[in-house]
């Protein structure tokens, strides 16, 4: 019989702790190890080969942590590794083992979202050039036309913690402009990046009043507990004894002091040296 181990949740930083937070609530039974390669973000602009490389290594640590299911709990990541991972690495390193990103279960809903059936997503430099959102909405909602904007200031005003300030209103009304002029008809706008729920106030103010603002929490969160009902054999190798542990690839005392923004709680971390690994 397989060991039971925490379900693994990861992120470039701080932004996977929104969607932890809202699995947490809804699932609040299991174990939980989430990462943070804080070290080593932004990943949004980064190459798509280096943006695979640096989510394997992270995947592949929680592997080693005896983790049989790890959730990307990243856009950029889900856009540029996952596909890679679930369809090549895993046969490899064992194929019992289940990644899942964010992307299917908001694409598998958003149009639900809409009555004009004009969807506006935002999301990092990587997400928002992959294409992935047009591509994956197109399967389930055929009929939904999708506009994008890419937000590469928002997430670097994010992890500075600069994104209540003043100078934070500039960037976040200029791209909310561009995504809007696009089509008068968006009714509906989804942050497709972990980290832009932290923004949604300033969003708020800067958005066409009556527009629906979609975060991922709650629908990963939903997505993850359908795929736990359908997979018993998953649901089997997951640990419940309602422990969370974090790890951080940089500085643990910086991570404590910024996680509790997103996650909502003290939060202490563990240092993760992935070179040392
Ligand atoms: N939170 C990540 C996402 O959802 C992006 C952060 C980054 O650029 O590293 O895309």
């Amino acid at each position: 019989m397989q060991r039971k181990a925490a379900i693994g949740v990861f992120d470039s930083g701080y932004g996977g702790l929104t969607i932890l937070k809202e699995i947490v609530d809804t699932l609040h039974e299991y174990d939980y190890i989430y990462l943070g390669d804080n070290a080593r973000a932004p990943y949004g602009p980064r190459s798509f080969e280096t943006v695979y490389q640096y989510t394997l290594e992270c995947v592949q640590w929680f592997f080693n942590q005896g983790c049989s299911l790890v959730i990307l709990a990243c856009n950029t990541a889900s856009a540029k590794a996952l596909r890679t991972i679930q369809q090549k690495d895993l046969l490899k390193i064992d194929a019992t083992k289940r990644v899942l990103g964010v992307i299917r279960p908001t694409t598998e809903i958003i149009g639900n979202f809409s009555e004009t059936k004009h969807v506006g997503i935002l999301g990092t430099t990587g997400t928002i050039v992959s294409d992935s959102y047009p591509i994956e909405i197109s399967k389930f909602f055929p009929d939904v036309k999708v506009f994008q904007e890419a937000c590469p200031m928002w997430v670097p005003l994010i992890e500075n913690n600069e994104h209540l300030s003043k100078g934070a209103d500039y960037f976040v009304k200029k791209h909310l402009d561009h995504l809007m002029h696009q089509s008068e008809k968006i009714d509906t706008v989804l942050l497709a990046c972990t980290h832009y729920p932290l923004l949604i106030d300033k969003i708020r103010e800067y958005i066409p009043v009556g527009t629906t603002i979609v975060s991922q929490g709650e629908i990963v969160a939903n997505g993850l507990k359908d795929y736990l009902l359908r997979h018993p054999e998953m649901e089997e190798r997951c640990s419940k004894e309602k422990t969370v542990l974090f790890f951080t690839t940089d500085s643990t005392a910086d991570f404590d002091k910024h996680a509790a923004i997103f996650f909502g709680k003290k939060v202490e971390s563990k240092h993760l040296d992935l070179l040392a690994e």
